[in-house]
């Protein structure tokens, strides 16, 4: 018998057809609207294997709807999209997509941080809205991003990627995690801090923690209140992480100076949420690892995970 693997997104034609050379293959029509619920739990029904994105909730009414399911190879290094208790609980082999994608989530993560700093998103409007009429000793003037302290919250692979930019701009680094990254203290000078004194201490707060339920929330209005009214709040991690409202709060009370966002609690975000009409908030839509090179890789992973697992070989990148 044939294996069917189903994929909830249009995705690359190559990447496709590795897969169809070994399985039957089922690929959702569309690469902007999401597969909808009730299509992928009858995609999942009969399916081996599911190719999943960040946005599918792969809950326990979805896996135990699947009773031939061997693998879900979800198409990101996060994973709080799926209920992984409840795969292991089944036997499920859950995959994602680690190392491939560090630098460029680390690109973004600290494009945000610069351009935050250096208002280029305000400026770039700014110029072309006719608004530039003389220049001005302190026209669009921003903070200075080289010799400052970055505070990263969440030290692993991709915190540790964003560090290394920051050494490169003689940043003073200072990170808090669940445990202790030796390695970062060691090679990139990371110094360990409480959240509390981060945040204190932090010109830039980035954060890229995971959501988890110890993480939920974690940025809420106290923590805001530790910042300095001069720095910035980055998050590349996961939206949920920081309380949104708190956010708000914070920045209308100016006690920090400003946000870059690419993760948030709700996504997509509402075009009329108000942390998208104010100016200090650059806000993107959940691109961390979107280039056409790392998304490509990120596919091919996905495959081969499937191809590994379907063909009875250990998977990977397993979770866990
Ligand atoms: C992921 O893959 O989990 C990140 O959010 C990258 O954008």
């Amino acid at each position: 018998m044939v294996k069917k693997v189903f994929i909830t997104r249009k995705i690359d034609e190559e990447v496709i057809q590795t897969l169809s050379s070994h399985f039957q293959v089922e690929v959702w029509h569309s690469e902007d609207h999401a597969c909808p619920r009730e299509e992928l739990m009858k995609q999942a029904a009969d399916s081996h294997a599911l190719l999943t994105m960040l946005s599918d909730q792969v809950d326990k009414e979805l896996l135990e709807h699947a009773p031939q399911l061997e693998i879900v190879a979800n198409l990101a290094v996060g994973y709080d999209n799926i209920d992984v208790k409840a795969a292991a609980e089944k036997g499920i082999t859950i995959t994602n997509t680690p190392d491939v994608l560090t630098d460029t989530t680390a690109d973004l993560a600290f494009s945000l941080l610069m351009a935050s700093a250096r208002r280029i998103v305000e400026s770039a409007d700014y110029i072309k809205q006719g608004s530039w009429q003389s220049w001005s000793p302190y026209l669009l003037a921003g903070s200075d991003i080289h010799h400052k302290t970055i505070g990263i919250i969440g030290m692993g692979k991709i915190g540790e990627a964003v560090a290394k930019r920051a050494k490169g701009f003689d940043m003073t680094i200072l990170y808090h995690n669940r445990s202790r990254n030796h390695e970062a203290e060691e090679n990139l000078q990371a110094v360990y801090r409480t959240l509390d004194e981060l945040l204190e201490e932090s010109d830039f707060v980035v954060c890229l923690a995971p959501l988890t339920e110890e993480t939920k929330g974690m940025m809420g209005a106290e923590q805001f209140a530790l910042m300095k009214e001069t720095a910035y709040f980055i998050n590349a991690g996961r939206g949920p992480v920081a309380d949104e409202k708190a956010l708000i709060q914070a920045l209308q009370n100016k006690e920090i100076a400003g946000a870059g966002l690419d993760v948030f609690e709700k996504e997509p975000i509402d075009s009329s949420h108000p942390l998208l009409s104010m100016k200090n908030v650059i806000a993107v839509p959940h691109i961390g690892s979107s280039s056409f090179e790392t998304r490509k890789i990120m596919m091919e992973l996905c495959a081969e995970n499937i191809i590994h697992v379907l063909t009875g070989k250990a998977p990977l990148t397993k979770v866990q």
